[in-house]
């Protein structure tokens, strides 16, 4: 029997913020079983703490998450994470003081030992660095970890938030290939435009709180005035 395809998320007006303050309000996105998303905007826009709300990280007012149906809204951060939501953060959340092992084996969810040969398989430089405490990692290995660890809860959703932030250019290409060869729902957060453009179906523009604009990624990116507009930027033809 043909398995359903599962990991269709979709978040419609969400308000959320830290304490009493606001900052997000009203965002909606929708991303189909195993589509890709870019959420882009300039600094402070709320794309993190998009991406925290909905692991249940900040103070939700209001809005939906749902994914395969399932509303997700009202469950603790770990209850999300056994329904589906992989979440890497911005801040690369590795244990520095166990070993890289250690680390992976903290992501198992209940998961055999044997699961990590997943992890060693797509990033082999974690397999050579098995034995190395996680503080005496790269910064490109680091996130390889952190990639790797959420991986292996084996989430329907995977949240990244600037997974290329401060790594060399090789890196990059490194982890945005094992990213694509991914069959998972992607939520990209990324300042690397071009290269979260290339990754993503679709794209999200955020400006202070809201959605901007909402459209396929291969067209943005060939929008200069578009990118000028909602960050700042334009990309080199
Ligand atoms: N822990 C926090 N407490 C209070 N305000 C915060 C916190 N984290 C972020 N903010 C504020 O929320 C807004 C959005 O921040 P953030 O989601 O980190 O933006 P982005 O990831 O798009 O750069 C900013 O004004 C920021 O100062
Ligand atoms: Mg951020």
């Amino acid at each position: 029997m043909p398995t359903e395809p599962r990991g269709a998320f979709e978040v419609a007006e969400l308000r959320a913020g830290y304490g009493k303050t606001l900052i997000l309000d009203g965002v909606s996105l929708a991303v189909p079983a195993g589509g890709r998303l870019a959420l882009l905007g300039r600094n402070g826009v709320g794309k993190t703490t998009t991406l925290a709300t909905l692991v249940g990280q900040t103070n939700r007012h209001g809005g939906s998450i749902r994914l395969d149906g399932v509303e997700l809204g009202a469950m603790s951060s770990s209850a999300r994470a056994a329904a589906g939501l992989g979440y890497v953060p911005q801040t690369r959340d590795i244990f520095k003081s166990l070993t890289v092992e250690e680390n992976l084996v903290t992501g198992l969810k209940g998961r055999s030992r044997s699961a990590l040969e997943e992890a060693y398989e797509l990033f082999p430089r974690l397999g050579e660095r098995r034995r190395n405490g996680g503080g005496e990692l790269s910064g490109g290995e680091q996130q390889m970890l952190s990639v790797a660890r959420a991986l292996l809860g084996k989430p329907t959703v995977l949240l990244l938030d600037e997974p290329l932030e401060g790594l060399a250019p090789v890196i990059c290409d490194t982890l945005m290939a094992a990213l694509s060869r991914l069959d998972m729902t992607i939520l990209l957060v990324e300042q690397q435009v071009d290269r979260a453009l290339d990754f993503a179906d679709r794209v999200v523009f955020l400006d202070r709180g809201r959605v901007v604009h909402a459209g396929p990624a291969a067209q943005a990116k060939a929008d200069s005035a578009l990118l000028e507009r909602h960050l700042g930027v334009a990309l080199a033809a």
